[in-house]
């Protein structure tokens, strides 16, 4: 996964079924993609993944460009770049999250974002 910080075994939350339509960027400026999906400025890192053993990811810009495709669900093969993935994702979330090991321990309002199923309070 390119230089995504996404340590193997964590699972991040989805942020959004649907990528975000990027334009306003320049070629060479550098973004940092939210990985955990968490933050409150989608699909940019707010630094709302501390603690939770992810980091978000460095992007430099490619090209001016009027529209970018940038990954919301945080389940992209190509990151930052929706790659499609969102279509498939929701079943397999729900399945994962009503599977998840950790349950009964860490499905709590408390609980920031439980990295074994990506499950969040407010879900
Ligand atoms: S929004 Fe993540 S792959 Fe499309």
């Amino acid at each position: 996964m390119a230089s995504a910080e996404k340590p193997s075994g964590l699972v991040p939350a989805v942020a959004m079924y649907a990528p975000a339509t990027v334009t306003d960027l320049k070629k060479g400026e550098v973004k940092r993609w939210c990985v955990c999906g968490l933050s409150k400025k989608q699909p940019w890192c707010d630094g709302s993944h501390k603690g939770t053993g992810f980091s978000s990811m460095p992007w430099t810009v490619p090209e001016d460009q009027k529209e970018y495709y940038i990954c919301q669900c945080k389940h992209t093969k190509t990151p930052p770049y929706c790659d499609g993935t969102h279509t498939n994702l929701p079943e397999g979330v729900k399945e994962r999250q009503k599977n998840c090991p950790n349950k009964g321990t860490d499905h709590k309002p408390e609980c920031k974002l439980c990295t074994k199923c990506g499950w969040l309070p407010e879900f």
